[in-house]
This record gives C-alpha cells, sequence and structure tokens, in this order.
C-alpha cells in the first residue's frame, strides 16, 4: 500500500502528559500550553480530563483550562470523559469532541476505571448516547492493546471486539493504544489487520507509548498498512498514572520530523512545537524526552530545522 500524503496528529501533551507530571502546573501554564500548541497549527489538542479529581488531581482544573484557552478557528479541542458525570462537565464546559477510554485486558480496566469492561461499555454506550442528543462527537481509547502491564500478552481478536464495540456505539473513530510502551513493529501487522477487519481503516488511530524506544518504528509500520492518525505529545511528555513504568507518549516533534521526511503532510510547524516545550519544561521541573527536542536545541540552527508541512 501506498503511504498516506497527509495525517492528522492528535496533540495529546496537556491531558496525557500532564496528567502524570507531579510538578503542579498551574492553569495559567496549562492555557498558555495549549495556545502555544493551537498556533503552531496542532488540528486536534486533548487538553484535559473530566474525570474524578480524586483519582486524577492533575485534571481538577479541566473547565478553567477550558474557560481559558483561545481556540483556532478549525481546530478540535476534546477531553476524556469516564462516565455521564464527564460528559455533563464537558458539555457545561462548552467541549465540542470527547473521548471515552475502555481497555483490552480486564486488570487494566479495573485499575483505571474501577469497573470491568463490559461494565465500561455500558457506562460509554450511555455517554455516547447522551453525547448525541449534545451534539457531541465522541472519539474512543482502547487501552493495553499490545500489551498489558497486569496481564502481559493480549489477543489481537480480544483487541477488535472492544474496537468494534466501541465504534458501534457511536465512537467515530478508535485510537489503538500502547498504554506502557511495549508494541514493537511486528505486532502491528496482527494487530492492526485484526481490528481493521471489523473497523475501517480511516476510523482507526495509533497511540504510542515510548517506553522501549519503539514507537516511531511502529509508525512506520502502521503508514505502510495505510494509517493515517497518530497520537503523540509536545515534548514526550507523558504517562499513565495507573500504569507504573510507562513512559511518556511518542513525542510530537520525533513523530513530525520523521513524517515531514517522509514527503507526509502535518500542517503543523515543528519549530513552534519545540518553543511550546521549551516554555513548558520549566514549569514540569524537567527537560523534554524527546530526541529531536534535545538535538535541536543543543546544536542546530533554527533556520536549519524541518518545519515543512
Ligand atoms: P469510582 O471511585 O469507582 O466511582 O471512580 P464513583 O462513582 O464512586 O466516584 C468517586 C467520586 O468521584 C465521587 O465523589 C464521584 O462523584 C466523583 P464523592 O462522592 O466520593 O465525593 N466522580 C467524578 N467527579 C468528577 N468528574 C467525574 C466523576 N466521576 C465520578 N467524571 C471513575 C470511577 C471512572 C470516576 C474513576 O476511576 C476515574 O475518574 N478514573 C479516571 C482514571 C484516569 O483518568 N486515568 C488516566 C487516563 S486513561 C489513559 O491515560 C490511557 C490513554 O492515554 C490511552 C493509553 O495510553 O492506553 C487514554
Ligand atoms: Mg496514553
Amino acid at each position: 500500500m501506498k503511504i498516506p500524503s497527509r495525517v492528522t496528529v492528535v496533540e495529546v501533551g496537556p491531558r496525557d502528559g500532564l496528567q502524570n507530571e507531579t510538578a503542579g502546573i498551574s492553569t495559567a501554564d496549562k492555557v498558555a500550553f495549549v495556545d502555544r500548541l493551537s498556533a503552531a497549527g496542532c488540528p486536534v489538542i486533548e487538553v484535559s480530563a473530566f474525570v474524578s479529581p480524586k483519582w486524577v488531581p492533575q485534571m481538577a482544573d479541566a473547565a478553567d483550562v477550558f474557560a481559558g484557552i483561545t481556540r483556532r478557528p478549525g481546530a478540535r479541542y476534546t477531553a476524556l470523559v469516564p462516565n455521564l458525570a464527564g460528559l455533563e462537565r464537558a458539555h457545561a464546559a462548552g467541549v465540542a469532541e470527547v473521548a471515552i477510554f475502555a481497555a483490552s485486558s480486564e486488570s487494566f480496566s479495573k485499575k483505571n476505571i474501577n469497573q470491568t469492561i463490559s461494565e465500561s461499555l455500558e457506562t460509554y454506550r450511555a455517554v455516547c448516547d447522551r453525547a448525541r442528543t449534545l451534539d457531541l462527537r465522541v472519539r474512543a481509547y482502547l487501552s493495553t492493546a499490545f500489551g498489558c502491564p497486569f496481564e502481559g500478552e493480549v489477543e489481537p481478536d480480544r483487541v477488535a471486539d472492544v474496537a468494534e464495540a466501541l465504534i458501534a456505539m457511536g465512537a467515530f473513530e478508535v485510537a489503538i493504544s500502547d498504554t506502557i510502551g511495549i508494541a514493537h513493529p511486528g505486532q502491528i501487522p496482527q494487530v492492526v489487520g485484526a481490528v481493521a477487519a471489523r473497523v475501517p481503516l480511516d476510523r482507526i488511530a495509533l497511540h504510542f507509548h515510548d517506553t522501549r524506544g519503539t514507537a516511531l518504528s511502529n509508525v512506520l509500520a502502521a503508514l505502510d498498512l495505510g494509517i493515517a492518525t497518530f497520537d503523540s505529545s509536545a515534548g514526550g511528555l507523558g504517562g499513565c498514572p495507573y500504569a507504573s513504568g510507562a513512559a511518556g507518549n511518542l513525542a510530537t516533534e520525533d513523530l513530525l520530523y520523521m513524517l515531514h521526511g517522509l514527503g507526509i503532510a502535518t500542517g503543523i510547524d515543528l519549530d513552534a512545537i519545540i518553543e511550546a516545550s521549551a516554555a513548558l519544561a520549566p514549569h514540569v521541573g524537567h527537560e523534554p524526552a524527546s530526541r529531536y527536542f534535545r538535538a535541536a536545541r543543543a546544536s542546530t540552527p533554527p533556520a536549519a530545522r524541518r518545519s515543512s508541512n
């Protein structure tokens, strides 16, 4: 198959990244981060999560972040919702697109949302029904699709079952997620192939964490299969509070460098993402993990960087 000429990059740093930072980022700094990502041209930004503040205190200010950001016309601003209460909070905050998040393994589902997979599908069916009446779009995540921190291997058919259920209940897209960064390119055809047998290819996104350094290779393998939507986080921020040891998401800088190098358009300015990561770094208290960020800051004159889009 010919690789896509355009890819949609879903920027999840403000949510997946900051949900796991211990530094206590202020609402104003989160707003400034999202605004910089918007200015960089990100077409989709996951801004926050309307989850229980008892479970994830880092996302307690979701409504305030949404109230503070400047929305660029044409861009999509999304948030996680785990249940109807989260959906109502998101709707009250003026959010037009939400994301539900199920798992492919029972143990992770219980640890993350305190529900079995089938209980969570009931919850999400109600969320999708209500979202339809409110005219909100629903994206879905499917965690532990390449391996579970508690159960190990996960059968691709199991992943396909849950992915199909999420699409059937009304999600417009399912992000097949490597929660703990364990996927390798050899798994991509198996897992994507199993899902694609039940879900149209253009409704499948991939969400990689980069714990073992395989995220970019996985993207390359998935491009070959025709996948054209990938999640990433500026600077490589991230992790998951309920999957200890999970490293950050694939870094947006690293992803853009590879995509632009392949001649794939994204509409995002790589230099501007670096500026967004650099401005946030003092507040999170550590240097971004992105390899491209580090190389660019260390040596490359800005004019020589690839910002093609
Ligand atoms: P629970 O304790 O089983 O449920 O939590 P509950 O209904 O008993 O609620 C507990 C308390 O939270 C109650 O308050 C509720 O009112 C409140 P209390 O009566 O004790 O004062 N509550 C809420 N408050 C605000 N917003 C809400 C909400 N819902 C309940 N929406 C629950 C169940 C699902 C709420 C909880 O487990 C939860 O919030 N989990 C979220 C965990 C999370 O955010 N994990 C990280 C995101 S997933 C991820 O990172 C993976 C992903 O990136 C893909 C990948 O990489 O795999 C997406
Ligand atoms: Mg994640």
